[in-house]
């Protein structure tokens, strides 16, 4: 027999909608305060009279703070509450904007750029997270790809930004300018219903009733909500850490640290954080222009990544990985190959920044939304949060290797080594994810769970 109330009145989605999208602007602040530096290094190093040393400092403050942030963020939400959470990290967000913006020393913006850093490492551990345990299993891939696309409009906005703020000189209001959208944030999360898995977790069972039921936009939540259920009972006892490295798990493991890495290794962040002097190095000399194919290639980023979330529910994850990535490959290559003439002749020059509007696009539709995604959905709820914290801190420390070796390597090895060294990884990347990355179209969260269990279960005959 059918079931009629489901029949009858089809779900209103609109709130999980409105949910999802709040949510992703904790995304939208971590793209804007790692992409804002870029051009705010010029005005600062000149305000301040600092080092090529400070400057590193101010840049990978950030990303030290995000790693320490993401490793605590997992447990916060799991004890908090993944709303509560939130609310803190807009906080933080806020109170990091402010003090950069207002430093009247480079110490006191190092702890501003630390502070930034850990509501990012809060928000990229705990958004993601949120967002899967509040989407439909069948649109779970494009609204937790939400997150990533925040990102890069974060980053375009950053680079626009500091466009606009370059005229009159002032990184202040630069950095400043991420008030408006932390307190956006922080208004809608504190607004927004908590994860209902979360508290059926936490023994809340009506409230979690009542959640679903909003936010699934009808009544018949039943069956979802035993399913959840079912799901929990594997996990009476609290989840350890250490329940990664049982067999079923592990694997689960294995999948998400690698991509947290490789995500970084085949480095994207180096075109991110670094787009305006590599092209200037390429032979496009003109400052304008520089900035304009920054401003370029954020938008590439942004667009493909729209094109990667009409795909990702349909074509499945793994499909896009394989291609994105084979792409990235070709693309670094090709980029070695137009910097080692680039230097003598304009034409090449751009056919260097087109290479790289390919390889961001590459990235944009493969590793960037597909390494956030999974790992929100290929860990069991016991350890949900502090899992994806792991593979998030992962992220961010290969994130600050990179960032710290770019400038080194280009001295030493030249642009074209370096991008085909990146492109080796890119290599590895694709082997990694052909045979260690699972496919979790159309399941449920517990359903991928059940998979874990059965691919470590014995053979029954
Ligand atoms: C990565 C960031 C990167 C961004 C670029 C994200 O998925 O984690 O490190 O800057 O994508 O769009």
């Amino acid at each position: 027999m059918p079931n009629n109330s489901t029949a009858s009145k089809p779900a209103d989605r609109s709130f999980v909608y409105l949910a999802a999208v709040f949510a992703a602007l904790g995304g939208l602040l971590f793209g804007y305060d790692t992409g804002v530096i870029s051009g705010a290094e010029l005005f600062l190093r000149k305000d301040f009279t600092l080092s090529t040393f400070a400057l590193e400092v101010i840049v990978s403050g950030v990303l030290a703070g995000a790693a320490v942030g993401a490793l605590g963020g997992g447990r916060l939400a799991d004890l908090f509450g993944r709303r509560k959470l939130l609310v803190a990290t807009a906080i933080i967000f806020a109170a990091g904007a402010a003090l950069c913006a207002a430093a009247q020393s480079p110490q006191i913006l190092v702890v501003g750029r630390i502070i930034v850093g850990l509501g990012i490492g809060l928000s990229s551990s705990t958004v993601p997270v949120y967002i899967s345990e509040v989407a439909p299993a069948d649109a779970r891939g494009w609204q937790v790809s939400l997150f990533q696309l925040a990102v890069t409009v974060g980053i375009l906005l950053a680079y626009v930004v500091d466009f606009a703020f370059a005229q009159i000189q002032s990184w202040r209001w630069m950095f400043g300018f991420a008030l408006i959208p932390a307190a956006i944030f922080g208004a809608g999360m504190f607004f927004l219903p908590e994860s209902p898995r979360w508290l059926l977790r936490s023994g809340q069972r009506e409230s979690a009733r009542a959640t679903l039921a909003r936010v699934r936009g009808t009544a018949d939540v039943d069956n979802e909500l035993s399913e959840i259920e079912r799901s929990l009972a594997h996990a009476e006892e609290k989840g350890r850490l250490s329940d990664l490295l049982e067999p079923s798990l592990r694997p689960a493991l294995v999948a998400g640290i690698g991509l947290a890495v490789f995500q970084q290794i085949v480095g994207i962040n180096t075109v991110i954080y670094y787009a305006p002097v590599i092209i200037q190095s390429a032979g496009i000399s003109s400052a304008s222009g520089a900035i304009l194919a920054t401003v370029g290639i954020g938008l590439v980023n942004v667009l493909m990544t729209i094109v990667a979330m009409r795909l990702i529910d349909r074509a499945g994850r793994k499909p896009l990985l394989l291609t994105g990535i084979a792409g990235m490959a070709v693309t670094l290559g090709l980029l070695g190959l137009f910097f080692r003439a680039a230097n003598h002749n304009g034409a090449l020059a751009w056919l260097a920044v087109i290479s790289m509007m390919a390889y961001v696009a590459s990235f944009a539709i493969s590793l960037g939304p597909i390494f956030w995604l999974l790992i929100a959905e290929i860990y069991p709820l016991k350890i949900r949060n502090s899992a994806e914290g792991i593979a998030a801190t992962f992220n961010w420390g290969s994130n600050l290797v990179i960032a710290l070796t770019f400038l080194t390597l280009v001295e030493q090895l030249g642009p074209s080594w370096t991008f085909w060294m990146y492109g080796l990884c890119a290599v590895a990347a694709w082997i990694f994810s052909y045979y260690f990355v699972p496919e979790t179209k159309g399941r449920t969260l517990e359903e991928i769970e059940e998979f874990w269990r059965m691919r470590s279960a014995p053979p029954t005959k």
